[in-house]
């Protein structure tokens, strides 16, 4: 691979031998739940296609078991924010491996953690950091903060949102809930309410917290109304509860500002972040203002919240390097730039019923159920890694690596001309 904007190069159709292959093995080991595969003889299959098996990655490359060099417009669910495997976060880790791989979660702590903590703080101009190591871990402290800050159980989220699927992300899930939460309903969740997302607020009388996304990322790229989440915060401030926006998405530079809260004038309580920070390893961060955070007081030696790898040092090296591209390339300024240009080109598609979003961060919405699975099929068999989202699976995801090429938006536009004539 050269540097990582290179066109698709197919060598075979996909998915080749090789990854039929391996997911041969992966159905007969993985449990079902996980990676969708065809049927195969004594093991049941619910997907059309086998998935190719990922061998390595550049930049917006992404290369397969078979061969097949592909360009991958999700980013890794948008984990590459300065493409994958970037030559200097690459550096970072495994310097940082060699000398520490690991340094115990809350009991010890070594340089690099101090360094990631005030970065984030410098640039979210929030007080203190709880670092985890899924989004689903960030949302979760943030939960624990605002429900030791407040004392108040109840939290309203929205219809549609996306938190992360271990039970306390789980249960402030909007997504698709019968299918996420149906079976566990009776394990978690009494205290959380939903509201549309951008629609009218309900009485936020008792609440704790209250969660949103700035734009819902997998319910679709649903940006809310001007005004909507100022008028969120202002009812939840009255009422004595805090905001928590979920920014795992739209953070860490994708909608062309550092985090979306940043542009719109807003002062939640509590950041999370995720995903982009790091380039690739299992790292986030629970950001928050000191009046929060301050009411867990101080750890007596047996910390309220902590995790084994809470903190770890390879993770905190990469998303310092991560952050320090994204700030030395100024690559949230040119989300801003190049999300605005891709944006007008998109619209111009033949079958697009709205493109929305901000920054490198655009959902084109294709008007029917599944119109953006099936896009996402026809898009991956002509090398391009595209997913569907919303509901419905209605509209494609588009979220790049934000150091992408303007060639490469524009061949992205003709492909996709290509698969929804
Ligand atoms: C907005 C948002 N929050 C939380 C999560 C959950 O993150 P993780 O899958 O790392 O737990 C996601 C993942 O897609 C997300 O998009």
């Amino acid at each position: 691979l050269s540097l990582g904007q290179d066109l698709p190069r197919l060598l075979c159709a996909v998915p080749g031998p090789r990854s039929v292959a391996l997911v041969d093995r992966l159905s007969h080991c993985e449990s079902p739940a996980i990676t969708p595969h065809r049927p195969r003889p004594g093991l049941a299959g619910a997907a059309l296609e086998d998935p190719p098996a990922w061998s390595q990655a550049s930049g917006c490359n992404v290369v397969d078991v078979d061969g097949n060099v592909f360009v991958d417009l999700s980013a890794g669910f948008g984990v590459a924010s300065v493409g994958h495997a970037h030559p200097a976060v690459v550096e970072a880790g495994q310097r940082q491996l060699a000398r520490q791989p690991h340094a115990m979660g809350d009991v010890f702590f070594e340089p690099q953690r101090v360094e990631l903590l005030e970065k984030l703080c410098a640039l979210s101009g929030l007080d203190r950091v709880i670092l985890g190591s899924s989004g689903a871990d960030a949302v979760e402290a943030a939960l624990k903060t605002a429900r030791v800050a407040t004392g108040r159980d109840p939290v309203l989220a929205f219809h549609g949102s996306y938190h992360g699927l271990s039970y306390g992300a789980l249960a402030v899930t909007g997504f698709r809930r019968d299918f996420f939460m149906g079976r566990f309903a009776g394990q978690s969740g009494s205290h959380v309410r939903f509201a549309p997302f951008g629609g009218p607020v309900p009485d936020l009388e008792g609440f704790g917290a209250v969660l949103v996304e700035p734009i819902q990322g997998r319910g679709g790229v649903r940006v809310p109304p001007e005004g909507w989440l100022l008028e969120l915060q202002q009812r939840a401030h009255d009422a004595g509860a805090l905001l928590i926006l979920d920014e795992i998405f739209t953070g860490c530079g994708r909608v062309g500002s550092w985090f979306a809260f940043q542009a719109e004038g807003l002062e939640p309580d509590l950041v999370c972040a995720g995903k982009g920070m790091s380039g690739g390893f299992p790292i986030s961060a629970a950001i928050g203002r000191a009046h929060a955070m301050d009411a867990w007081g101080p750890s007596s030696g047996e910390a309220p919240h902590t995790q084994t790898f809470l903190g770890n040092p390879v993770g905190c090296a990469m998303a310092l390097a991560t952050l320090g591209i994204l700030e030395s390339e100024k690559l949230p300024e040119r989300a801003a730039v190049e999300g605005a240009w891709w944006a007008r080109e998109l619209a111009r598609l033949p079958g697009v019923a709205e493109v929305r979003g901000r920054g490198l961060m655009l959902g084109l919405d294709l008007g029917r159920p599944m119109a953006g699975a099936r896009a996402s099929a026809a898009l991956l068999e002509r090398g391009w890694i595209v997913l569907p989202c919303g509901e419905q699976s209605e509209a494609l995801s588009l979220v790049p690596p934000l150091n992408i090429s303007r060639e490469l938006l524009g061949a992205a536009v003709q492909v996709l001309q290509e698969v929804l004539a």
